[in-house]
């Protein structure tokens, strides 16, 4: 299987306070990976090495067999190719929804702007909020927010999207909503790496887990070998907490 990441030996230190520890992960194309772990183990530290949000303080990168420590690496090319959803959404609070989706791919000229708005509204049609494509982030719900967020990433057509928590700030309903939107998501074959504490859809959607304590990966396996059989003293006193 085609290798779409590969994390050899990443180390991260904010200061001397050192937050990745020897990471090694590889994701192949079209694998849905989720990271687990308690809060402050380094997983959004992770995800922001992997796009470069964070340079690493050690380590190798390799997304799509691009070792993005080489110099002549362009990392605005290489973020084109990866989604980031967040936990608040990061819409522009001044823009419309639609303006918000269509940013991205006009300014990089990757779409004209009519074809840019043609995408959008399909898209919002999709998810059922075609009526809402003039109205601000402001005026929606935080699950319409997060679902405009994961178009906005669909638009630019990612190979890979990374997801950081992105139901941890919404209530049940609107939990399910993004999960559903994430389900139809990784029904096209998209990689994906997400964070997420929601265990019932850990299981029922990822083909790998990962779970990391203290900045460093102890366990990774699929649901069944993570949740049935975890093997580490650290990853079962994480289930039952
Ligand atoms: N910009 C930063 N400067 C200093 N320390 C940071 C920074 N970002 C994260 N950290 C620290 O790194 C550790 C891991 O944080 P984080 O990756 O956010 O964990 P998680 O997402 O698993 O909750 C924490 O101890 C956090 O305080
Ligand atoms: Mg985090």
């Amino acid at each position: 299987m085609e290798k779409i990441l590969v994390i050899k030996n990443l180390n991260m230190k904010f200061g001397n306070h050192s937050v990745l520890k020897d990471i090694d992960l590889e994701i192949n194309q079209g694998e849905r990976v989720f990271l687990i772990g308690p809060s402050g183990c380094g997983k959004s530290t992770l995800l922001r090495c992997i796009n470069h949000l964070n340079k690493p303080t050690k380590g190798d990168i390799i997304f799509q067999n691009i070792n993005l420590n080489k110099k002549d690496v362009d990392i605005n090319l290489i973020r084109r190719k990866m989604g980031m959803v967040f936990q608040t959404f990061n819409l522009f609070p001044h823009l419309t929804v639609l303006e918000n989706i269509i940013l991205a791919p006009t300014k990089l000229n990757i779409l004209d702007n009519k074809t840019a708005i043609k995408e959008a509204l399909e898209l919002l049609d999709s998810i059922g909020l075609k009526d809402k494509a003039n109205f601000y982030p402001g005026e929606l719900s935080g699950g319409q927010k997060q679902r405009v967020a994961i178009i906005r990433t669909l638009i630019m057509k990612p190979s890979l999207i990374m997801f950081d928590e992105p139901t941890s700030a919404l209530d049940p309903m609107m939990t399910k909503e993004v999960m559903g939107l994430m389900e139809s998501v990784a029904k096209t074959g998209i990689t994906m790496l997400i964070v997420s504490h929601e265990m019932e859809f850990v299981k029922e959607l990822a083909t790998k887990v990962v779970f990391m304590d203290k900045g460093k990966i102890i366990e990774e396996g699929t649901p069944q070998e993570i949740f049935e059989r975890p093997k580490s003293l650290a990853l079962k006193e994480f289930f039952n907490n």
